[in-house]
């Protein structure tokens, strides 16, 4: 009797671990949940190379500018007419759910005070302030996320090896205790940012330059989550991340079992470069995201706020375009997944949560009825989404005694196109089935 009660309780002990592991398991991906229902970040570089309109950090590590001359800027940065609350206005008419702001890049100006005795726009800028606290009060208050970015590389440090593509200060491997100061002061930082801000994404960049074990990205990885369990971190801390981060390249096939997003200019820069007037249509920009949503990933579309912080018209425009776009089709874009697979339906798609509405992207005008190919779910009633037309449609090729799903044609008259990008929205009677 004894040992039948021991090994009761060992199975219960046994079952409650198991429980235990699949809660926290569950406890991961839920963190990521707002972040896959988000679909459209705003990414914003700022930084003092916008005084100059140089390439962010790059153009002294490139050897555009010498590195004295690069960090002249400081003198320029002013923040004369930084006003968070506009941004958040702007980045919220654009349908964004959240926005990452670049709290330090690889030239290792910080735009927060921080205790760590480097350059920040503080006590280094005309700014004379902090910029990051006002930015993560403004965008919390719209509702919005936020996210920050920090450079694990920083070439303007003394202890950090690299300063130039010709210059290195040391190798790590020599000077074993010179990196250890620059790992305390970058992690630091890092417990600076976490404890300060709490951001709800945290976004590395920069890491490709040292391994995991170097970065100490398991610790990095530990204060951030003990600091706030659900903090979400991007993929650039050398496997450390939760989520894959292409970047300018829009993903062909879909990335299978990782959350993502495409990181992505207005122009070809990431920081304020007048010069720089390759700006994508909002109509451009519309597309891509819709390729990125209907592959289950999300846009972080950057843009470049110039020195004193107010948005570029050309930049705040696209916005404005995508955010006509963004809210007449927000039933189609929020809270779906990826769509149908590559081959069923000649443009990208997106599923409703409980997958019984299918939303086909038509990201070109049609040349006739458009088609769904192999469809099992009985379609109810098809319409456009943000005018509720109806819309008449034909099944072809469906033979009565084969399950085989015939074509499906839908007449899409040109009244109810979308200047921009058409939804149509299929109501299924049941999750949608695709024969395969
Ligand atoms: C790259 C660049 C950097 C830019 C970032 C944005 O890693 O080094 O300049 O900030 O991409 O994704």
């Amino acid at each position: 009797m004894r040992t039948r009660l021991f090994l009761l309780f060992v199975f219960f002990v046994v079952l409650n671990t198991k429980a235990q592991t699949l809660f926290d398991t569950t406890g991961q991906s839920a963190k990521l949940q707002w972040f896959a229902q988000a679909k459209l970040g705003i990414f914003i570089h700022y930084g003092i190379y916008a005084v100059n309109g140089i390439d962010e950090s790059w153009a002294f590590y490139n050897l555009k500018i010498s590195w004295e001359d690069y960090m002249k800027q400081l003198d320029g940065f002013t923040a004369s007419a930084y006003q968070p609350d506009r941004w958040a206005e702007l980045f919220d008419e654009a349908g964004a759910k959240y926005a990452i702001l670049t709290t330090k890049h690889h030239d290792g100006v910080a735009l927060w005070p921080t205790a760590a005795h480097t350059y920040n726009t503080l006590e280094n800028t005309p700014a004379k302030r902090d910029l990051v606290e006002p930015f993560c009060q403004s965008i919390r208050a719209k509702g919005i996320k936020v996210g920050l970015y920090f450079s694990l590389i920083d070439w303007s440090h003394n202890d950090y090896p690299a300063w130039t593509k010709t210059k290195n200060r040391y190798n790590v491997s020599e000077d074993t205790a010179r990196w250890l100061r620059f790992q305390s002061y970058c992690q630091a930082q890092i417990n600076e940012i976490s404890q300060r801000y709490n951001p709800d994404i945290f976004w590395f960049d920069g890491d490709w330059e040292h391994t995991a074990a170097e970065w100490q990205a398991p610790n990095i990885r530990r204060n951030i989550l003990t600091t706030n369990p659900k903090a979400i971190i991007n993929s650039r801390l050398q496997g450390y991340g939760d989520y894959a981060t292409p970047e300018q390249f829009l993903p062909i096939t879909r990335p299978e079992n990782t959350p993502w997003e495409l990181c992505l200019t207005t122009n070809d820069q990431w920081g304020y470069q007048p010069r720089d007037t390759n700006y994508k249509t909002p109509n451009q920009v519309i597309r891509i995201f819709a390729d990125c949503i209907g592959n289950g990933g999300n846009l972080l579309l950057d843009v470049g706020p110039k020195p004193d912080g107010t948005i570029p018209t050309e930049q705040a425009n696209i916005l404005k375009g995508l955010g006509r776009w963004t809210h007449k089709h927000a039933e189609a874009i929020y809270n779906t997944q990826a769509g149908l697979p590559l081959g069923y339906f000649y443009g990208p798609s997106t599923l409703s949560d409980d997958r019984k509405t299918l939303y086909l992207y038509m990201t070109e005008r049609p040349n006739g009825p458009i088609q769904v190919k192999g469809l099992v779910s009985k379609v109810n009633k098809i319409r456009v989404v943000g005018t509720n037309q109806t819309l008449t449609s034909r099944i072809m090729m469906k033979l009565s005694w084969s399950t085989t799903p015939g074509i499906l044609y839908i007449n899409v008259p040109v009244t109810v196109l979308d200047p921009d990008l058409t939804v149509i929205a299929l109501e299924l009677d049941s999750p949608c089935q695709v024969h395969k």
